[in-house]
């Protein structure tokens, strides 16, 4: 740290007050006003009452009043960074974004990770999902791929997402638990989905521990689409692949480094990039047709599905690297508002119901957060390429049209104007049936993947699963959700099930979950639940 030319003044009170000279520029106010004195209020006498009149000191609490905005609804606590994408080659191809046309082509990017359930201030080494969002500002308009670690998700439909949220925050009477999953509500709400039990056997997995944000995967998610020139589709998976690898820390490990440093993930990304240790990632897309999404039981739009590697190997396109630090953790890190719907020309949506409905919640959410409609006026969130258009006001308005025009059609200006072959056009899939509140029955599947996913773990990693959902399950009061809980692992494997009894010391073991795919059929009335938790 340097320390900086002092030219200091004693107060009448012994304050000391530092003097502007030289190239030591005077303290203002938010007006420009140069500032005489920035450590004593206005008074009447040496020791009477404070005066209304004393503006700066109003202008300097009223600001200080207002420096809180509303943390995010989810993925509260969150670390940026700035860095570039790499294109590999054309994948003209598949798509017309011009961001794939040119190899060797540059586009800046922000990344921010992030975990889901905790507020803004709680630990990074919790048991969750990490974030995963990428701003790549193309130069035709900013694309978000706002992704997790994890390639699966909780729920198939958006309508579900605030359940989802509710149960897996802190209860509303007690406020607790603030950063991890390990209560009643959570397993009350999972237990009755069951179409989570794909995602919760990743959560207890060493996945949602990892060693560093440098060691984590990142995943779309959602089935997108490529659309290429002739407007021809193929569907996407995206995948970030960490050049370093995976890496996680182990449950014991995370609880002691959570006490220690619970900055530890950030800590880790500063310090790489300061030292010039440039995380990296590889982008890799698994591509498909109708066809082939046809060819599986599961369908490509249910989020709670993953077309298997093996299947289907990813293709690596392009490559991320994350270079520079934000100057500003607010101004960058925590204004910066990622959108689902923000795509470029040649990159659309498939159909998946979670995705449909997340396109909808982040623009109202950065509404709200950000406070208005010119949350794109925000230098993070503009675009880097040229842009023009008719919106105007507002509160905090920054770029107004110039001009008389405000509007279009227009005999008076120059433009803009509407591009029909370079702008954005949805591909054109026709669709059509009955509108209807319906879960398509290829959804119904919700335990062959959950199985498939922990079959595929080494015995320490299973073991580390049992372990997790034995810990998670053994805070649960309410002895019916524990049960129901296993009897739904009973579908995914018996081992692991007899495993997780045994350590949350089942009397007996509970029957199977109904796991018959059928979707709309009555099923048993579900055990009262007699033994209520407080
Ligand atoms: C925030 C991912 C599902 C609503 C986020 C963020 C990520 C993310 C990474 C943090 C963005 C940041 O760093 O600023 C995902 C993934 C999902 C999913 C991968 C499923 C595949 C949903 C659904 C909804 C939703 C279904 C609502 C219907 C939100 C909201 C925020 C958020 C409201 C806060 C945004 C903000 O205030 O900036 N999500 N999300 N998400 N997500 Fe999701």
């Amino acid at each position: 740290a340097v320390i900086h030319d002092q030219k200091l003044v004693r107060g009448e009170g012994g304050e000391l007050h530092q003097i502007a000279h030289g190239s030591v520029p005077p303290l203002t106010t938010a007006q420009g006003g140069p500032v005489s004195d920035d450590q004593n209020s206005l008074k009447i006498g040496s020791r009477g009452p404070t005066v209304l009149e004393d503006f700066h000191f109003r202008e300097k609490i009223f600001h200080f009043d207002h420096e809180r905005i509303p943390e995010r609804v989810v993925h509260a606590r969150g670390y940026g960074a700035h860095g570039y994408f790499e294109t590999y080659e054309s994948l003209a191809k598949y798509t017309r974004a011009d961001i794939f046309q040119r190899a060797g082509e540059k586009t800046p990017a922000f990344v921010r990770f992030s975990t889901v359930a905790g507020s803004k201030g709680s630990v990074d080494l919790a048991r969750d999902v990490r974030g995963f969002a990428v701003k790549l500002y193309t130069q035709e308009g900013n694309w978000d791929i706002v992704g997790n670690n994890i390639p699966v998700f909780f729920i198939q439909d958006a309508i579900k997402f605030p359940d989802l949220v509710h149960s897996v925050k802190e209860e509303p009477d007690r406020a607790f638990p603030q950063a991890q999953s390990a209560h009643d509500n959570f397993w009350d709400f999972i237990s009755l989905t069951p179409e989570s039990m794909h995602m919760i056997m990743w959560v207890m997995s060493d996945r949602a521990i990892p060693r560093s944000f440098r060691f984590m995967e990142g995943f779309g998610v959602h089935t997108f689409r490529m659309v290429n020139a002739k407007d021809e589709s193929t569907f996407v998976k995206f995948h970030w692949k960490p050049k370093l690898g995976l890496q996680s820390v182990a449950w014991n490990e995370a609880v002691k480094i959570n006490g220690a440093d619970p900055d530890f993930h950030r800590r880790d990304l500063w310090d790489s990039i300061q030292a010039g240790n440039f995380p990296e990632w590889e982008l890799q897309l698994q591509l498909f047709d109708q066809d082939f999404a046809d060819s599986f039981d599961f369908d490509v739009l249910d989020a709670t599905k993953l077309i298997p590697e093996e299947l289907l190997a990813p293709i690596p396109v392009g490559r991320l690297v994350l270079d520079r630090m934000p100057d500003n953790f607010f101004a960058e890190t925590e204004q910066v508002a990622f959108m689902t719907q923000n795509v470029p020309p040649g990159i659309d949506f498939s159909n998946d119901p979670l995705l449909q409905g997340r396109n909808f919640s982040y623009l109202d959410t950065q509404l709200k957060r950000l406070g208005g409609p010119n949350f794109t006026h925000i230098s993070i969130n503009a675009p880097k390429c040229p842009f023009h258009h008719f919106q105007q006001d507002g509160h905090m308005a920054m770029r107004n049209p110039v001009g008389r025009v405000n509007y279009q059609p227009n005999s008076f200006g120059d433009g803009p104007r509407e591009s029909p072959q370079r702008g954005f056009r949805s591909f054109a899939e026709t669709e059509e049936g009955p509108k209807q509140r319906i879960r398509a029955e290829s959804f119904a599947d919700h335990y062959s993947q959950a199985r498939q996913f922990y079959i595929s773990q080494t015995p320490p990693e299973q073991g580390h699963i049992a372990a997790a959902l034995t810990f998670e399950l053994s805070k649960v009061k309410t002895a019916a959700i524990r049960e129901r809980m296993v009897s739904h692992l009973l579908n995914i494997d018996e081992g692991l099930a007899n495993r997780v009894g045994d350590g949350l010391g089942l009397k007996a073991m509970p029957k199977p979950a109904d796991a018959t795919t059928a979707t709309r059929q009555d099923l048993a009335a579900a055990p009262s639940l007699s033994i209520l938790a407080n």
